[in-house]
């Protein structure tokens, strides 16, 4: 049997500094955060278990059933509710912490059976002034929530009192976690660096006759070759057509030859993402019309991602991005106008209808606010999110025959640094550097 002093030499610190620093922000009351429930099982088959991503971004903890309260104030306290151990439950499903040597290895004050919640829960709100968690986000825990909460009313004739302030945890949470601290930062690149070598594998795997799925199988594959745990989300394997439906899930066409082939995949490492998307030919050489389309997207991603330093405002590579491309869906006969006209009335957003980017981390759409106050904020070092522009042309009457079909997005992921900003994804981007790669 494993013992606590198994886990002594457990570096955890990161996810102790993260619940301090919470705690010294919040200053007073109590901040309760449960981990995801276990996704249901299906007869006997059984699913990797995804940890709520607030949960063990304060915890570093892996189990289901868990619960961190944290308690502010002058003597500061950090308590886990976890799984008992259970011989036989782990003979079957692997190994399980357990109270006493999770609180050891994790750095906890207490830890506390999950079992136990309704009995101590009540007690830890009792005469604080107010609670956090992540209100709404599930109904099930809400209504536990007000359970104990009403337990703690209910004693009020022996003088203790229930948190009079309820707050989102979010408001926290969020702005932690959108600047990425260098824990952090390792591990995105891990799952940055996994995600290109498997779209240089795709890339160099593809050629027509074989089908989107065979495409798919080679990143699946060198996402687990890498050490990834899973896709960071479904594989979009969008050859001809396809490409032009945002979230295309089929995967199952054959590749055409003259067609380009959009894949956005990607991998998640150490509970990270990566978020990726390259657009190529399937036969390894841009038509001249498909070249006009993807150096006009891959223009529009330089010009963003040149618009990304600190004190330049979220919005501002997507503005960047949509005037780029305005101006040469008017140079390509795709749209008749003047570009500050269309770009009012929005008449680009028959060809490019998604927003430029997101925010990028433990999620793929990862936490954090996009505007403050009302106004887009102001980019800061530590931040990360995706540049994705993109190009989708359905076929109509008034569009040159040319551009049918062709769907075409080019994303990396950047970090925002001191004095601009850093891409983390590197898979070919440019057209002689795609043509290269698919010639090797
Ligand atoms: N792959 C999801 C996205 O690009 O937002
Ligand atoms: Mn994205
Ligand atoms: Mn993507």
């Amino acid at each position: 049997m494993k013992s606590a002093a198994k886990f002594a030499d457990m570096d955890n610190s990161v996810y102790r500094q993260r619940r301090r620093k919470i705690l010294e922000e919040m200053g007073e009351g109590v901040m309760i955060i449960a981990t995801a429930p276990e996704v249901p099982r299906n007869r006997d088959t059984h699913y990797p278990y995804r940890h709520d991503s607030y949960f063990y971004w304060l915890t570093g903890f892996n189990e289901p059933e868990a619960v961190v309260v944290m308690i502010a104030g002058k003597q500061p306290r950090h308590i886990l509710f976890c799984r008992e151990k259970n011989e036989e439950r782990e003979i079957w499903d692997g190994f399980r912490y357990g109270p006493k040597a999770a609180r050891e290895a994790f750095g906890f004050d207490e830890a506390f059976s999950h079992d136990a919640l309704d009995h101590e829960l009540p007690g830890l709100l009792e005469n604080q002034p107010m609670l956090a968690y992540t209100i709404g986000r599930d109904l099930a825990w809400d209504t536990q929530m007000m359970g104990w909460l009403n337990t703690v009313r209910s004693r009020a004739r022996s003088g203790v009192h229930a948190p009079s302030r309820m707050v989102d945890a979010r408001i926290w949470l969020d702005e932690m976690r959108l600047i990425k601290d260098d824990h952090e930062l390792a591990l995105m690149r891990r799952a940055a660096d996994i995600s290109t070598a498997a779209h240089v594998s795709a890339m160099r795997a593809t050629r027509p006759g074989l089908h989107e799925y065979e495409i798919e199988a080679e990143l699946l594959a060198d996402f687990r070759r890498g050490g990834a745990e899973a896709p960071a989300y479904n594989s979009i394997v969008a050859s001809g057509a396809n490409a032009c439906v945002l979230h295309y899930v089929f995967n199952n066409k054959p590749l055409r030859d003259g067609d380009l082939l959009l894949i956005d995949a990607a991998a998640e490492y150490g509970s990270y993402a990566a978020d990726i998307t390259r657009t190529f030919p399937v036969n390894g050489q841009f038509s001249a019309a498909q070249k006009d389309a993807y150096e006009l997207v891959l223009a529009a991603q330089t010009a963003a991602i040149e618009a990304i330093r600190p004190g330049s405002r979220w919005n501002d590579p997507h503005d960047t991005a949509v005037r780029v491309l305005t101006q040469g869906m008017v140079d390509l006969k795709l749209i008749k106008g003047e570009v500050d006209g269309l770009i009012e009335s929005e008449a680009y957003k028959r060809f490019y209808m998604h927003r430029t980017g997101h925010w990028l981390g433990m999620d793929v759409h990862d936490a954090g606010e996009y505007k403050l106050n009302g106004e887009w904020r102001a980019l800061e070092p530590g931040m990360t999110f995706t540049v994705e522009p993109g190009l989708y042309i359905r076929p109509a009457e008034d569009v040159p025959e040319a551009f049918w079909n062709i769907g075409i997005r080019i994303e990396d992921d950047v970090l925002v640094t001191e004095t601009g900003c850093e891409v983390l994804t590197h898979p070919p981007r440019t057209v002689a550097d795609i043509e290269d790669c698919m010639r090797d």
